[in-house]
């Protein structure tokens, strides 16, 4: 027997794309090939590519050119580009890149054993159609030796968006709102929990937005997460990424319901000025979004919530920008992402005028200046306590491992790795920039 194909997938933005990459090793283990961590021993290169960040494109190209000397060195050497932009400009990176053998879009990852086989042949392949099947029906679950020790996972259960904001490609990329049947997401949920799983977060674009056909019609997202909960073995459930408009009574009663629906919320709100939003065609007002809020911190009082920013939307004043300022003060974010505002081509702000470049700069710098004073605020106040934390793998140091707090921290303590997969309670010592240090109790 020949040895094994291996493959190096690099991936790139959100949850959906980590897990994604998991799916396409997946398809691709049925024609013998091995995920490797090792780009120098690969037989096949995947870029999945996020079109989110700025200048996405373009740094996909120099990512590819950086492989030249491997294809040359190895002429065998498949390499390929998946997710948003291989989705947005897959012909063009055809174009544009000859040692690129296949390019596939976020619909069609069950179709990459045929893709290599055609590049097997001398072709090259291109696939991002946007099939009427399934393409969950198709697709191997995460599985294998890594999927079964991981006490975490991610768990599909939508994909697209129908809200276009104005300044997002997802609707274009990932198009039209699908939610996945509630049987097949039950059965997943349980097979996963079978292998050891204890937490699993529930993913999509425009997850509350879940309206999955189940036993008596369509079920919301919180009908499916109060179902989840009946599993015994799984211990923790987490939801992204959230719209403010689809955070319905249920899905807010739901957090101070249920015990395993960790208190940790993504529900971004980009601008705190109503200008903007209704540029941004967000269609609430900062004002519904803080009343939003504090229905939910009534329903479960320790929520830690995260958003994201963007700044120097197209049209934004100083005023505009001010005002959110204003709303993270009243908010007080425990996590949050910020971004300048980058145009993508085809939506609709990408038609309209740019603000200065560093004005966007000097916005973001000031924002984040705040964002990461309450980030650091909320840390400092888990000094002292006692937390549960669900043990995921080992820390960078020896004899140390890495868990998570409900409120989704990284937590550091010495434990023994035996303890993968239990929750433990431990009693937080001290924080860094980005994570906690516990003591076993
Ligand atoms: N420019 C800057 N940030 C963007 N995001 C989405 N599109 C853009 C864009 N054109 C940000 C939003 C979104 C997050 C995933 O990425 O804040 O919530
Ligand atoms: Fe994009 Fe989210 Fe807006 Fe949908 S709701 S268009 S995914 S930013």
């Amino acid at each position: 027997m020949s040895d094994p194909k291996k493959l190096f997938v690099k991936t790139y933005g959100c949850q959906m794309n980590v897990y994604d990459s998991e799916r396409m090793a997946g398809a691709l283990a049925t024609r013998g090939y091995e995920t490797t961590e090792d780009m120098a021993e690969a037989d096949m290169i995947l870029l999945n590519t996020c079109h989110i960040r700025e200048k996405a494109a373009e740094k996909v190209y120099s990512e590819l050119g950086r492989l030249k000397p491997l294809k040359a060195a190895k002429p065998d050497l498949r390499i390929g580009v998946a997710g948003c932009v291989a989705q947005a400009e897959g012909a063009e990176i055809m174009r544009r890149q000859p040692l690129v053998d296949l390019v596939v879009g976020p619909q069609a990852y069950h179709r990459l054993p045929e893709m290599d086989d055609a590049v097997q042949q001398g072709e090259r392949a291109l696939d991002t159609d946007f099939p009427q099947e399934d393409k969950f029906d198709h697709l191997p679950a995460a599985r294998g030796p890594k999927a079964s020790r991981a006490p975490t996972a991610f768990l599909t259960v939508q994909e697209g968006c129908d809200k276009f904001c104005a300044f997002c490609v997802v609707p274009y990329t990932r198009g039209a709102e699908v939610s996945r049947p509630v049987a097949r997401l039950l059965a997943e949920a349980e097979d996963l929990v079978d292998r050891g799983v204890a937490e699993i977060t529930l993913l999509g674009q425009n997850v509350n937005a879940f309206h999955g056909a189940g036993p008596g019609g369509d079920w919301s997202l919180s009908r499916l997460i109060r179902k989840l909960a009946e599993i015994d073995g799984l211990k923790r459930i987490r939801f992204t990424t959230s719209h403010p408009n689809n955070m319905d009574d249920d899905l807010i009663a739901a957090h101070g319901e249920i015990e395993k629906l960790m208190p940790y919320l993504h529900l971004p709100v980009q601008s705190g000025s109503d200008t903007v939003l209704k540029a941004m065609n967000r269609r609430h007002t900062a004002d519904e979004y803080l009343r939003l809020l504090d229905r939910i911190r009534a329903a479960r009082p320790d929520i830690a919530l995260s958003g994201d920013f963007i700044v120097g939307f197209p049209g934004e004043t100083e005023a505009d920008f001010e005002a959110t300022l204003d709303l993270v003060d009243r908010v007080r974010y425990a996590q949050a992402y910020s971004f300048k505002y980058s145009a993508r081509p085809g939506t609709p702000a990408a038609e309209r005028e740019e603000v200065d470049e560093n004005v966007k700069s000097e916005r973001l710098a000031r924002l984040q200046e705040k964002l990461t004073a309450h980030q650091q605020d909320f840390q400092h106040s888990m000094v002292g306590r006692t937390l549960p934390v669900l043990l995921e793998k080992p820390g960078r140091e020896d004899g140390q491992l890495v868990g998570r707090s409900p409120y989704l921290q990284a937590v550091h303590l010495l434990a023994d790795a035996s303890q993968i997969g239990e929750i433990v309670d431990v009693r937080i010592v001290a924080t860094q920039r980005n994570s906690l240090s516990a003591e076993t109790i």
